[in-house]
C-alpha cells in the first residue's frame, strides 16, 4: 500500500490489517505518555481546502502520537485566494519537506491526481474529496462497529480486541443524504468488503444515479425499512446543504418528519441497534437530541477511534509495516 485514496480498492485483508493495527494503537492512546517514537523526524502535512474540525484535528493528533512533525495548511487565508494553482500550492508545501500529505478537497478525485501526476512523491491520504470518498471515516466506522457488535467496549484500550475479524452478516443502514456523501460511498464499499449487509435508506432525490448497481439494498421509506429489518446499526448522515444547488426535498420540516431519527423512531428500534453519525450533526434535523445523546449512540466512540485508525494508516504508509507489536 503506497497511498490511501479510497476504500473501493482496499482488499478485505488490507482493511482488516489496518483495523488490527488500530487496535494496537488504542493501547498507546491509553498510556500516560501517549506517544510512540516511530515517525520521529518525519513530517505529515495536512492540506485542507475544505472546512473540517474533527478530521483535521484527528490526523494531527494521530501524527503527533507517532512523534511526527505536523504542518497544517488551510486554503482559507492562503495564497490560493491569490490564484495559486493546486500544483504550485502542493509543490511549495512539499519543498518545505513533507513525508506524507493528508488532503481534503472539494474536487472529487483530487487526492488521486496528487498521487499520480508526479508533482510530488510521497504517500497521499484522502481526508475527503468532494462527493467521492472519505476512506479513514469508513475505517473508523468499521472499527467502531467491529468493537460494538463483537461485544467489546466501543472505544478505549482493549488488549484482546476483535482482531482478524470482519463484519460478516451485520445489517447496517445508511440513512439520508447519500447523494452528496463521500462517507456513504466509502462505507458502502468497505462494509460490503468486510461482509456486512448494507442498506441505503433515502428519498429517491438523494440517491445517486447508479446506486442500484452498488452492493446494497435500497429503501425509499424510513419507517417501512425500520419495521421490516432489525438493523445492527443506523448511520445517520448530515444533509449537505453546501453541496445542494437545487431543491431535493420540500422543506426542512418535511425532511425531518420523514427522514429524521426522532425520539419516537428511536423508541421503536430494537434495544440493541446502535446509532452512528460521522459528524458534524444537525441536531433536531436528521437526528434528534434524544438519539444523539442516547445510551446506544456510538458518535463519540467514532471520534475517539478516529485517532487510532489514522495512527494505523500513517504507520502503515510511512513505515511500510503491517503490524505494530512492541
Ligand atoms: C463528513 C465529511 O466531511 O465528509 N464529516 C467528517 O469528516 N466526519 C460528513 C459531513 O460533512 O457531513
Amino acid at each position: 500500500m503506497r497511498h490511501l485514496l479510497d476504500t473501493v480498492s482496499l482488499t478485505r485483508a488490507e482493511a482488516i490489517s489496518l483495523l488490527d493495527i488500530a487496535e494496537e494503537m488504542t493501547l498507546v492512546s491509553a498510556r500516560e505518555v501517549k506517544k510512540l517514537p516511530v515517525l520521529r523526524g518525519r513530517t505529515v502535512v495536512n492540506l485542507f481546502f475544505e472546512d473540517s474540525t474533527r478530521t483535521r484535528l484527528s490526523f494531527e493528533a494521530a501524527a503527533k502520537r507517532l512523534s511526527a512533525d505536523v504542518l497544517n495548511f488551510s486554503a482559507k487565508g492562503s495564497s490560493v485566494s491569490k490564484g495559486e494553482s493546486l500544483q504550485d500550492t502542493v509543490q511549495t508545501i512539499s519543498a518545505m519537506g513533507a513525508d506524507a500529505l493528508v488532503v481534503r478537497h472539494s474536487g472529487s478525485g483530487t487526492p488521486h491526481r496528487l498521487a499520480h501526476t508526479g508533482w510530488i512523491d510521497v504517500p497521499v491520504i484522502n481526508a475527503g474529496d468532494g462527493t467521492h470518498e472519505h476512506p479513514t471515516q469508513a475505517l473508523l466506522d468499521a472499527f467502531t462497529l467491529r468493537r460494538a457488535l463483537g461485544g467489546f467496549p466501543a472505544s478505549g484500550a482493549v488488549k484482546d480486541g476483535p482482531r482478524g475479524r470482519g463484519l460478516d452478516g451485520a445489517k447496517v443502514a445508511i440513512v439520508g443524504d447519500i447523494l452528496h456523501s463521500r462517507v456513504a460511498r466509502s462505507n458502502v464499499h468497505l462494509l460490503a468488503r468486510l461482509g456486512a449487509e448494507v442498506h441505503l435508506i433515502a428519498p429517491p432525490t438523494l440517491l445517486p444515479w447508479g446506486a442500484e448497481t452498488w452492493p446494497v439494498t435500497l429503501h425509499y421509506d424510513l419507517d417501512e425499512a425500520l419495521s421490516g429489518v432489525d438493523f445492527a446499526a443506523l448511520m445517520m448522515l448530515r444533509v449537505q446543504h453546501e453541496r445542494m444547488h437545487e431543491s431535493f426535498f420540500p422543506n426542512e420540516r418535511e425532511y425531518s418528519r420523514l427522514w429524521g431519527l426522532s425520539a419516537s423512531r428511536l423508541d421503536r428500534l430494537p434495544a440493541e441497534t446502535f446509532i452512528m453519525h460521522p459528524g458534524p450533526m444537525n441536531r433536531g434535523f436528521e437526528i434528534s437530541a434524544a438519539a444523539a445523546d442516547s445510551r446506544r449512540t456510538l458518535i463519540l466512540d467514532q471520534v475517539e477511534n478516529g485517532v487510532s485508525v489514522r495512527m494505523a494508516v500513517l504507520y502503515r504508509l510511512l513505515t511500510g509495516q503491517e503490524d505494530h507489536n512492541e
